[in-house]
């Protein structure tokens, strides 16, 4: 989603903007543009599509300046285009923003009567001109105040003025925002990825906070004008060199890299010596919890649902899972004895982080499972368990989502031990298991040729669907979800045992259909559904685990077999096939499978 930069220094800055936002151009964009500040001229070039034509465009215009702010947008108010392409100039600023200004109808409407004319169909013009105003009358910090209290709605802004040769402003509300701190120059970024190559000195903006960023000094202040100070963090240099090696995908790399990140996330929290679970800075009593929640989008919902699963099963915790978007609007009944869990890979999704504000503002215990350690999410919340599974870039979420699975997997085995409710010898033998995961992963991997030649069909198809019961349901709700994202063919996730109850009416001749039935106690059922879809003329691929009672069905169209773990453990082996799945079929199409049309990796807006 839309990111933001900004560089004041000594030296020209634009060819480091360009630099900075292809780091931010995992998050998804349509347009991109930047401005710099001239000998008290603001030049602006901007484009629609990717940050090489801005590049280009930029060489042409030869763009000077060592004072500048660039953006990647990813459309909200009016279509993607040069004209509301980031960053919006008024006579004497230049804005970028990320997020939406919920009442920028209103303030256009006031602003038009002051004669104000806007050229772009975007929310962000109106800060521009709302700007410009209140320099008429106030100083720059008192502008920012008031600007900054008549904007309802998420921003992370950057500002800078003609008649300000020595400061950048950055502003945050809800909208993550980091500044770096360099030689003699500093830095402004939606997140420190995009900072990386340039410092790995950082502090991030709170909610409210806005900054001065000068060459020599970052100046703090809150809502209202008083100056703060920030901490500082030493961010870890070791991802700066994330690429794709050899593939020519991120998700590709991602989903072959598996093996890997579960391995590195078990080290994290597995003392193999003495077969035990680690989670050394768990700051409660398991005993003080009576039940969970669990909250994410996307695919961090469906390792919330799948952890539902594993936390009934194994624990007495009675356990809810919610989407955030719903979650964050619904009267809850807080409860001190519930630990909410917060799901996000990013850190950073707009409705998961307003969940967990709504959770701290109720003082409840808050839990964050993120893949980004310094992400707002992760700062805010009480415990951070972090998923150790590398940089994702692939806008559709493959390993995190598996390391979202393994954490709260490796959550829920401890608090079953820890409540008692499984012994020593069971909790040992679920911890040599999982040290198994790593390698019946590896293996699922190799069924490569076969996925390729089923994902030419489901690339083809009008609709498909995705049945699953038990742990196999959000499964089958994650691998519809990535069929959806990447290859854009209609595809429904469901509960095997629902079908009779409307859906099976969808079901046509040669329509392809996923069947996850591992062999659980739900298998027999579950083959009874497959009988009754492929009665019906659906094309079935029978997603399943190795054993030794042959499946007694002739009409299966392909089948795939992962290694045969304890039940619990499968979610992890089936989802491979299915990532795998969507990943062949956008490839058949010709899709840009890192990047999805319309979605974004980090979704900062509501
Ligand atoms: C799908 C996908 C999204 C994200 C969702 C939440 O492949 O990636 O559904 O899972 O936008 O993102 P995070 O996990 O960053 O909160």
């Amino acid at each position: 989603m839309c990111g933001i930069v900004g560089i004041i220094s000594s030296k020209e800055v634009s060819s480091r903007i360009i630099n900075s936002l292809k780091k931010l151009e995992y998050r998804g964009y349509d347009s991109a543009g930047i401005a710099t500040l001239v000998n008290g001229n603001i030049n602006e070039v901007k484009c629609e599509g990717r940050v090489d034509v801005l590049e280009q465009d930029i060489s042409k215009f030869n763009l000077k300046g060592d004072i500048g702010i660039g953006h990647v947008r990813w459309a909200t108010h009016g279509k993607p285009s040069k004209v509301n392409a980031h960053p919006h100039s008024s006579d004497e600023v230049s804005v970028v923003h990320n997020g939406i200004i919920e009442n920028s109808t209103i303030l256009k409407k006031l602003l038009e009567k002051k004669g104000y004319t806007f050229k772009s169909q975007t929310d962000t013009e109106v800060i521009a001109h709302l700007v410009t105003d209140y320099l008429k009358k106030n100083s720059l910090k008192d502008a920012i105040i008031k600007v900054l209290k008549k904007l309802h709605g998420s921003f992370a802004l950057g500002i800078i003025f003609k008649k300000q040769n020595n400061l950048i402003v950055g502003a945050r509300r809800g909208s993550p925002l980091a500044v770096g701190y360099g030689p003699n120059e500093n830095y402004l970024g939606s997140d420190s990825y995009a900072l990386k190559s340039m410092t790995n000195k950082i502090s991030y903006l709170d909610d409210g906070e806005f900054c001065f960023v000068k060459k020599d000094q970052i100046e703090f202040f809150n809502s209202d004008g008083s100056k703060i100070n920030k901490k500082v963090m030493n961010l870890s240099k070791d991802e700066v060199n994330y690429d794709k090696g050899d593939y020519k995908y991120f998700m590709e790399k991602e989903i072959d890299e598996q093996p890997t990140t579960i391995n590195a996330c078990i080290n994290e929290y597995v003392d193999k010596l003495n077969n035990q679970i680690n989670i050394y800075n768990f700051p409660w009593k398991i005993s003080s919890f009576k039940s969970a929640m669990l909250i994410g989008c996307g695919t961090a919902f469906h390792s919330c649902l799948i952890a539902k699963y594993w936390m009934e099963q194994n624990t007495n915790l009675e356990v809810s899972v919610d989407i955030a978007s719903e979650f964050r609007y619904r009267k809850i009944k807080f409860k001190k004895d519930c630990i909410y869990i917060f799901v996000s890979q990013s850190g950073e999704t707009a409705d998961t982080y307003a969940a967990l504000d709504l959770c701290k503002k109720n003082k409840v215990k808050t839990c964050a499972v993120v893949n980004v350690i310094e992400s707002s999410i992760a700062r805010d919340a009480d415990l951070v368990l972090p998923i150790y599974c590398g940089q994702e870039i692939g806008v559709a979420s493959t390993k995190a989502f598996i390391g979202q699975m393994l954490v709260l997997y490796i959550l829920s085995t401890k608090i079953s031990f820890d409540q008692k409710c499984i012994d020593r010898k069971e909790y040992q033998s679920k911890i040599k298991n999982l040290l198994c995961l790593s390698t019946s992963a590896k293996k699922t991997l190799k069924q490569d040729q076969k996925i390729l030649n089923i994902g030419k069909v489901f690339a083809e198809a009008k609709g498909s669907m995705f049945l699953g019961r038990g742990f196999s349901f959000p499964i089958a709700l994650e691998g519809a979800l990535k069929l959806k994202e990447l290859a854009y063919v209609h595809a429904e996730g469901y509960p095997a045992g629902e079908m009779k109850h409307g859906p099976l009416a969808l079901i046509e001749e040669g329509m392809p259909v996923v069947v996850l039935a591992p062999r659980d106690e739900h298998y027999k059922k579950t083959i009874s559904n497959m009988q009754e879809v492929i009665a019906r003329g659906a094309k079935v691929l029978l997603i399943t685990n190795k054993n030794k009672d042959e499946i007694i069905s002739e009409n299966i169209w392909e089948k795939i077999e992962v290694d045969q773990l304890d039940d619990e453990l499968i979610p992890f082996l089936i989802t491979i096939p299915l990532q795998k799945l969507a990943f062949y079929s956008a490839l058949e199409k010709g899709y840009d499978i890192d990047k999805p049309r319309n979605l974004a990796k980090s979704v900062t807006v509501e």
